[in-house]
């Protein structure tokens, strides 16, 4: 049995494998400019965080149904169990969608369906997060957080993500307040590629709860004190941070320094699709390349439950630290 652990940084059309991309390309009548699978997964590779938003953004256009999305998140449950996931806190980005002509309703509603049924499908309980495009308009983020006021009881959050810089959390304060006074929480990506000063901008302007990525926080000695003085939780995403970049080998990744700091990490897999694996593997990989113990594995699965989105369901956060804490790696491998 894998470590419990929960995943509270994947975006959902980052989970769409080649395989059910051509399937849903066949179903749909789209056409791909990949010969087949192979000659897609050889386009993977990244020279930034931009070049892998081309082909995310161009390879959606094969999701057009509530059933494909429906699909893809079940597909991505399947895998997450597998990997011991209990808990996800899945990101969608509707303007990637509305852009090309399919309503929120459709996204949602389909994402919603695969969702509700994951807890008994898959033992995985499920929050969902609704990001903002950061380098389009704020007053499109506005008109997406109104388009999706019909559907707000399925949302958790919204956050932020696409094209990091240039595009500083402080653009879209006011969309922020307005989640905000909707009841919605909030988290962003912040020092992914973009500097330090943009992971406190987002504690500072927007007021998020947790950082995604936070990276390049390790940039200002200050903002590492702070972040760990106040317990804001990271979600790292190291397999993603080789694939674009970010960080020239899996072996150079921070994140033993930034457990070190008292920092409350997290990791997770991003786009799994994409940067070859999901958060089992992702765990294996940390394990294997930076040399954390099976106890900063523990901590790791542990910080995962600290820091989602389980306030309304207490007894299951408590429920499942316990089995992190009571699991037994001799039993299994890394996790
Ligand atoms: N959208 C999907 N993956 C992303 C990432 N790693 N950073 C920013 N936006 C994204
Ligand atoms: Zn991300």
């Amino acid at each position: 049995m894998p470590l419990p652990k929960a995943e509270l940084h994947l975006h959902i059309e980052g989970t769409l494998e080649p395989e059910l991309a051509f399937a849903l390309a066949a179903r749909n009548g789209v056409a791909l400019p990949y010969r087949d699978t192979e000659e897609l997964r050889r386009a993977y590779l990244f020279d930034d965080l931009q070049s892998f938003l081309d082909l995310y953004y161009g390879l959606m256009a094969v999701l057009r149904t509530e059933d494909d999305f429906a699909e893809l998140a079940d597909a991505y449950l399947a895998r997450a169990a597998a990997q011991g996931v209990r808990h996800a806190e899945i990101f969608f980005d509707p303007q990637a969608h509305t852009a090309r002509g399919v309503p929120i309703g459709t996204v949602v509603e389909g994402l919603a369906r695969a969702l509700d049924a994951a807890e008994e499908r898959h033992g995985v309980s499920t929050r969902l997060i609704m990001c903002f495009l950061r380098d389009r308009p704020a007053a499109e983020a506005m008109e997406t957080l109104e388009a999706a006021r019909p559907y707000l009881d399925r949302i958790t959050a919204v956050g932020l993500d696409s094209a990091e810089v240039g595009h500083p959390p402080s653009k879209f304060r006011e969309v922020y307040e307005a989640a905000a006074a909707l009841g919605l929480r909030k988290v962003a990506h912040a020092g992914e590629e973009g500097p330090a000063a943009y992971v406190a901008e987002a504690l500072d302007v927007l007021g998020v709860e947790r950082v995604d990525h936070g990276l390049r926080c390790m940039e200002d000695a200050e903002l590492v004190a702070r972040l760990a003085r106040e317990r804001v939780p990271l979600t790292l995403c190291p397999l993603s941070n080789v694939r674009l970049r970010a960080i020239d080998t899996l072996e150079a990744h921070p994140l033993p320094r930034m457990m070190d700091a008292g920092l409350l990490c997290t990791v997770n897999s991003d786009d799994p699709a994409y940067f070859g694996g999901y958060v089992g593997d992702t765990f294996h990989a940390v394990h294997e390349a930076l040399g954390l113990d099976p106890e900063r594995l523990r901590e790791l699965a542990r910080n995962s439950f600290v820091a989602a989105f389980l306030d309304d369901d207490e007894e299951r956060r408590a429920r499942l630290i316990a089995e992190v804490d009571a699991y037994d790696f001799a039993a299994d491998d890394a996790g």
